[in-house]
């Protein structure tokens, strides 16, 4: 069979762990997807740098853009990061010449993801972004197929593998906010920037597109109430454990008679709850389905192999020539983001 010839633009964290695992299972990958899957191309902004990566069978683009248009690439895989800029003309393009995207990148997704959905479903081509909520948990996947014959009540959980990190560190070692961040930071958890990290930004884009799969509405990050962590003391978690409670920072998105209300703030849950159970780069989401019931998934939020893994999960399954609309359902039907009030709690 035909390869699928795959261009990586972003060569970081999350993009070394994609071309590293895509050549180190290629036979498996192969098996799965009927075809072999080759990286042909690749850019990123440092030519230089020593990414423990055999790079030799993929030509080098300096701008990810031509490499999205560049005869050698079936498929483009966007692992630069930011809702603007690069990214976002690299996507395009790639739409725009009739090429599959699979992209880790929420914040673009959260803000242009209409734009993007209806721009690929008019080429009738795939955007797979399963990297994008929650990190190595299939939860796009499970929202969008898995639970289809539900009509959800509420979608919450632990969406920033960083946050839960820094607050598990802060509780159970009783380290310092500065020091669990520097350490989340090393481990490739973090954003560029990390305030998209604790102030809750982060959390509040995944939680936009978990509200668009699961309730069928536009992505609205600017209508979610967000609040992060950066003033959570360890006296704070102390308290709450005397209590029988862990704080989380939590996104919610619930169906309410006024529209889908979407906040994101720290929350008390108690201890021997599903969520509040998950400690370090977990991530823990619950799903109200009113056919299948309650459903919680966990596993690891950030890091780079966890990330490749729902990468590569997305390039098989275009290799298949799975396909069909974004979001699950076609993109003109998303209703309007809605803003319902808030609720008191
Ligand atoms: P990194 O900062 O580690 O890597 C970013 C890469 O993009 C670098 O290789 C950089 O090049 C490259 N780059 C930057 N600007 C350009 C440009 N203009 N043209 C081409 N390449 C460029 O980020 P991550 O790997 O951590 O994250 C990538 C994406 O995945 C982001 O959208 C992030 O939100 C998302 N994500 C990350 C997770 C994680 O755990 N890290 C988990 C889930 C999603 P150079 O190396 O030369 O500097
Ligand atoms: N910075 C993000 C996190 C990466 O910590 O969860 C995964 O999206």
């Amino acid at each position: 069979a035909e390869p699928l010839k795959v261009g990586v633009a972003g060569l970081g964290t999350v993009g070394s762990a994609v071309v590293r695992i895509l050549g180190a299972r290629a036979a498996e990958l192969e098996a799965r997807a009927g075809r072999p899957i080759v990286v042909t191309a690749v850019s990123a902004r440092d030519k230089g740098r020593d990414r423990g990566l055999d790079l030799s069978g993929a030509a080098w683009h300096m701008d990810a853009s031509q490499m999205a248009r560049s005869a050698d690439v079936d498929l483009v895989v966007e692992l630069i990061g930011g809702a603007e800029g690069a990214a976002k003309a690299c996507v395009e393009t790639a739409i725009e010449f009739g090429r599959p995207v699979v992209t880790a990148n929420k914040a673009l997704l959260a803000h242009h993801g209409l734009a993007i959905a209806q721009a690929a479903e008019a080429k009738g081509v795939a955007v797979g972004f399963e990297a994008a909520v929650a990190g190595g948990v299939p939860i796009v996947k499970t929202l969008r197929e898995g639970m289809a014959a539900n009509r959800m009540g509420r979608v919450f959980g632990i969406l920033n593998g960083t946050c839960n990190y820094i607050l598990t560190r802060m509780e159970k070692e009783k380290i310092g906010f500065a020091e669990c961040l520097a350490d989340a930071q090393k481990l490739g958890y973090a954003e560029a920037d990390p305030t998209f990290d604790i102030g809750g930004f982060d959390t509040a884009h995944k939680l936009a597109l978990l509200a668009t799969l699961a309730f069928g509405v536009q992505p609205d990050p600017d209508g979610i109430y967000v609040e992060g962590i950066a003033s959570i003391t360890p006296l704070d978690l102390q308290m709450a454990e005397e209590l029988g409670y862990r704080v989380k920072l939590l996104g919610v998105a619930t169906r309410t008679e006024a529209g889908v209300e979407q906040r994101v703030h720290p929350s008390m849950l108690p201890m021997d709850s599903a969520v509040a159970r998950v400690g370090g780069v977990t991530n823990a989401v619950e799903i109200d389905g009113d056919a299948v019931g309650a459903l919680v998934l966990s596993g690891a939020g950030a890091g780079g192999d966890a990330t490749a893994s729902a990468v590569i999960a997305d390039i098989v399954d275009i290799a298949r020539g799975v396909g069909g609309p974004v979001f699950g359902v076609p993109a003109a039907t998303l209703a309007a983001p809605s803003r319902a009030p808030m609720a008191r709690h």
